[in-house]
């Protein structure tokens, strides 16, 4: 029995699908609708067939395929070698509850079984789509693309995702006037320029405003965006994992199943959107691990002594670490045996004789002797042409045979679809965590996959997975050893590698003045305790630019917080304001780690605000990242406060000075407190002092009565102040 429309309801909004003609199609995602009201919107998306098309029209199910008629971008593609190429299935069995609804349709004549499920999170309201495809025929089925779903878009404004190395997360707008976006991304890993991840919108959408729909691909291997205006005007988005040629083939009786599409629905904007996907990442996707514990402040020794590493040094780098609050001291790349630039070593997995004699042992002793936990860096999919590993098994890495494999920073991907090989990299990886009390590693992945064949098949698809399988065996064997995720920095950050990872490693970037939009985008699908943002020095070794502390803090304020920089060379203001900036930190981290996070709008393109808020109050940032447009700035506007409570407002980091830019400046600004309602704070906002640039104000605020009447003391102590 085929009902003809299920209604999925969660989080304030309800999913209708309607079922017709054999295909699936979903003709409602908004505020939650009632039975009636669910008939009458099925009945309503009935849009005729114009002239010009096949007399049938042309339905745009969840996945249409040219031989239902359908000329848009298909959502799959088969072949076989007797020439078959339509596939048609069509929906024999409905199975719907009241936050999942999964189906069946089969096509006989090409010989395959499809099975779509869908399910909603009662608490966030994000949807999931995922889709199997089993080979049902006699022969081989060939799958040139399998969408994880086909999505109807009902606005036009596409937001999609353009980067490289060290500089992730650049947002690219577009209208979809016509034709077909294809954001196709062929590195094997998540990528620096084409992440599968897009919002559409209302024209104009932004922070706050505008109907969006966010869509992300939960995988960390080759991947197809496509967003598609058809020839009748309508909008489709489709995502799905993308193959070799030829590379995903099943034998009779072999299935598929594509990566999850993970998709949300706001009318507020951005923010709406993120209000739904932190939660959802948090909760669902790491299955809550980052509550259980807060997430420690990290130092990372790479930007401190990159390959140089010696133990006194790293030793005394370590106590001044310790000294700013730092929680967690990691060793990064250049301590394995013969590691002394990126051209050997990697898949020699023990330590350097010459720079350890007496192994890791002394160094991380001394590191938890100073109540610190130790993480180590390994990356472990890879191999140097010069290392002990490859030249015991030069067969190892992923090759086309007679083809000369290009190398990508000097080394090759291991092909971990062979057990003998992801064995051999298991059991070192897990001797050095049974050896030593190490609670964290930072898994780096630095090329992109070219030529991975294994057993002369293409083979991203089984690498991918293979590369999932080794963590989940590392973290099953050792449950309590968190990890990163970092590729060249953000090159893998996804929803799928989250669920087996605990933080990522945003950019290898750290620059403030590039970090602050990176992270700004970043924070739309991730929640911030998972963003790996470390302090550096003041002359940034990338980008050659300067900036003061203050900025430089309060960039990694609102991450998952670090030092990525040798502590030592701060001058005695720089580690007093980094230290209080730990400590503020620690103060709110709560807050920014599990409250709400809020990208604040401000008219001045060359200024970003931030705001961590939860029920008892908020942590607001704002900074000045090019000069300011007008002569004073545009009072800062705040929102996610209760409106009709009080709230005791401070600047935290006032300038010692009455300022010098301003003959003279509002009181707050200066760090007189001040009370007022959520109302006063939403509509009017706070006024703000000028700033130079790279200049910052940050305030605290505190909620000292539920009604707007209450009129409180001052209670912030002033040792909060900045030194
Ligand atoms: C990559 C990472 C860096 C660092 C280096 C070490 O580039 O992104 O953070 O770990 O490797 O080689």
């Amino acid at each position: 029995m085929i009902p003809p429309l299920v209604r999925l309801s969660g989080g304030g909004q309800s999913l209708i699908f309607a079922f017709e003609s054999g295909l699936a199609r979903l003709v409602w995602w908004g505020a939650e609708l009632s039975a009636m009201e669910a008939e009458a919107a099925v009945r309503l998306a009935d849009r005729g067939i114009p002239q010009g098309m096949l007399d049938a029209g042309e339905a745009l199910s969840l996945h249409p395929c040219a031989a239902q008629g359908f000329t848009g971008f298909p959502a799959l593609e088969i072949r076989r070698d007797d020439g078959t190429f339509l596939a048609d299935p069509r929906v024999t069995g409905v199975r719907g509850g009241a936050d999942a609804v999964e189906w069946r349709a089969m096509d006989r004549l090409a010989g395959l079984d499809l099975s779509v499920k869908v399910t909603l999170d009662a608490a966030t309201g994000v949807a999931a789509f995922k889709t199997r495809v089993e080979n049902t025929g006699g022969s081989t089925l060939c799958l040139d693309w399998v969408a994880s779903a086909a999505l109807p878009l009902d606005e036009d404004e596409a937001l999609m995702f353009d980067g490289r190395w060290a500089g992730e997360m650049r947002p690219v707008r577009a209208r979809l006037t016509t034709g077909t976006w294809l954001k196709d991304n062929r590195t094997g890993r998540t990528s620096h320029h084409a992440p599968p991840f897009a919002v559409v919108g209302a024209p104009g959408f932004g922070e706050d405003e505008g109907e969006v729909l966010g869509l992300h691909l939960a995988w960390s291997g080759s991947t197809r965006l496509v967003l598609e205006r058809l020839r009748d005007g309508r909008l489709q988005a489709q995502a799905g994992e993308l193959f070799l040629p030829g590379e995903m083939t099943l034998a009779p009786g072999e299935a598929y199943e594509t990566p999850t599409l993970y998709a949300a629905r706001s009318d507020r904007g951005l923010n709406g959107l993120s209000a739904r996907l932190h939660p959802f990442v948090r909760d669902v996707i790491m299955g809550g691990r980052l509550a259980a514990r807060p997430r420690p402040v990290t130092f990372n020794t790479w930007e401190a002594v990159y390959f140089r590493h010696d133990l006194d040094e790293l030793k005394a780098l370590a106590d001044r670490a310790a000294a700013l609050g730092v929680e967690r001291f990691v060793l990064d790349d250049g301590w394995f045996a013969g590691r002394h630039d990126d051209t050997t070593s990697l898949g020699d997995w023990r330590p350097d004789p010459a720079k350890y004699p007496e192994g890791l042992s002394p160094l991380i002793d001394h590191v938890r002797a100073l109540g610190m936990e130790f993480g180590l860096w390994v990356e472990p999919e890879m191999a140097n042409p010069a290392s002990e590993l490859l030249a015991a098994h030069p067969d190892w890495s992923l090759k086309v045979a007679g083809r000369e494999q290009p190398l990508g920073r000097g080394q090759y991907v291991l092909d971990l679809t062979r057990a003998e090989v992801s064995d051999a990299i298991f059991a070192q990886i897990d001797s050095l965590l049974r050896a030593h009390p190490i609670a964290y590693l930072k898994w780096d992945m630095n090329r992109d996959l070219t030529h991975a064949a294994s057993a002369g098949r293409p083979a991203v698809h089984a690498q991918t997975q293979a590369v999932y399988a080794l963590i989940d065996r590392l973290r099953a064997t050792h449950p309590g050893v968190e990890i990163e995720s970092c590729a060249s920095g953000g090159g893998r950050a996804d929803y799928e590698i989250l669920k087996r990872t605990d933080r990522i490693w945003t950019s290898d970037n750290n620059d403030p003045f590039v970090r602050q939009a990176l992270q700004r985008a970043f924070t739309i699908f991730f929640p911030p305790g998972v963003m790996g943002a470390h302090v550096p020095a003041a002359i940034n070794p990338i980008t050659g630019g300067r900036s003061g502390m203050a900025l430089r803090a309060a960039t990694a304020l609102f991450g998952h917080m670090g030092i990525e920089a040798d502590p030592r060379r701060f001058s005695l203001g720089e580690s007093e304001r980094l230290a209080w900036m730990i400590a503020l930190h620690k103060r709110h981290r709560r807050r920014l780690h599990s409250g709400r996070l809020i990208r604040l709008p401000h008219p001045d393109p060359g200024a970003s605000a931030l705001m961590a808020t939860d029920s008892e109050g908020a942590l607001v940032c704002f900074t000045q990242l090019a000069p300011s447009m007008t002569a004073t700035p545009a009072p800062l506007k705040l929102s996610g406060l209760d409106e009709a409570a009080t709230y005791l407002v401070l600047r935290i980091d006032p300038p010692s000075r009455p300022s010098a830019m301003m003959k003279r400046s509002p009181p707050l600004a200066e760090g007189a407190p001040a009370t007022a309602s959520g109302r006063v704070l939403v509509r009017q906002g706070l006024p703000l002092p000028v700033l130079r640039v790279g200049g910052v104000a940050l305030y605290e605020l505190e909620r000292i009565g539920d009604d707007a009447a209450f009129s409180g003391e001052a209670r912030l102590a002033p040792a909060r102040r900045a030194p």
